[in-house]
């Protein structure tokens, strides 16, 4: 089974008079321990869609699925805990906290989520995570001394530190050079699989989309392709 379900979801905006379908009527799955990827042209609705999927807009119809609860049918401060709780973010820009460090800023997200863990736990699985993202070696710098690549690997520690179940990550390459792209991919896909998250990854980016395991690709506010 899958751990989340988009089922025909629909997002209609209203410009004044004119009414604009932007979703219509769109269906996918997410299996934990894969990377799906969601490609498209601009415009194509990638972007509303994950937003979507993540609870942080409405669908005008249909359902968002996750472990068995629909989303879409949730009271705001249920879906906002799950967000805390069971989701994380990558976006394309880090969105670094500037006057924290490097593992303030997990900790900082340690906080936010309700981590039930102790000071000491806290610190173990801090240093755990920014082992994995190899920056383990700055974790009291600044994010001013920090490359475009490490802020965004420090991103995507800070992204799982809380374990979530689900990773959306909305063109988190599009700020790096294709070295670092590829470099910041295959840790999300490594990650993917180590922790047997399921990643929705948002991308542009031809050469991105051989990280993934599966390709949507999207047109005009519907999935055209899966592969
Ligand atoms: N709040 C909104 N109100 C009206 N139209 C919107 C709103 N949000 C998005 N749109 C429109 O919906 C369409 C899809 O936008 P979306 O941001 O999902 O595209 P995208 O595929 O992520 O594009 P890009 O690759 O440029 O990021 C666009 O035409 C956009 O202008
Ligand atoms: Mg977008």
């Amino acid at each position: 089974m899958s751990i989340f379900t988009i089922d025909e979801v629909r997002k209609t905006f209203t410009n004044g008079e004119v009414k604009e379908e932007i979703l219509k009527g769109v269906n996918l799955s997410l299996q934990e321990g894969e990377v799906t990827a969601l490609t498209g042209a601009s415009g194509s609705g990638k972007s509303t869609l994950l937003t979507i999927a993540a609870g942080l807009q409405s669908a005008s119809d249909g359902q968002v699925i996750f472990e068995g609860e629909n989303l879409t049918a949730m009271k705001p401060e249920h879906v906002r805990k799950i967000r805390a709780g069971k989701f994380g973010f990558v976006f394309q820009f880090a969105h670094l906290v500037t006057f924290l460090t490097v593992e303030e800023q997990l900790l900082l997200m340690l906080d936010v989520s309700g981590s039930k863990l102790n000071k000491q736990e806290r610190k173990r699985e801090i240093d755990k995570m920014l082992k994995l993202v190899e920056m383990d070696h700055r974790k009291t710098a600044y994010p001013t001394s920090l490359s475009g690549g490490e802020k965004q690997r420090v991103a995507i520690a800070r992204a799982i530190i809380h374990q979530p179940k689900i990773l959306f990550a909305d063109e988190p390459t599009a700020s790096l050079d294709s070295k670092r792209s590829k470099d910041v991919m295959a840790l999300i896909r490594d990650l993917t699989r180590k922790l047997n998250i399921a990643a929705l990854v948002v991308t542009h980016d031809e050469e991105m989309l051989s990280f993934a395991d599966k390709i949507i690709k999207m047109s005009d506010g519907q999935i055209v392709q899966k592969i």
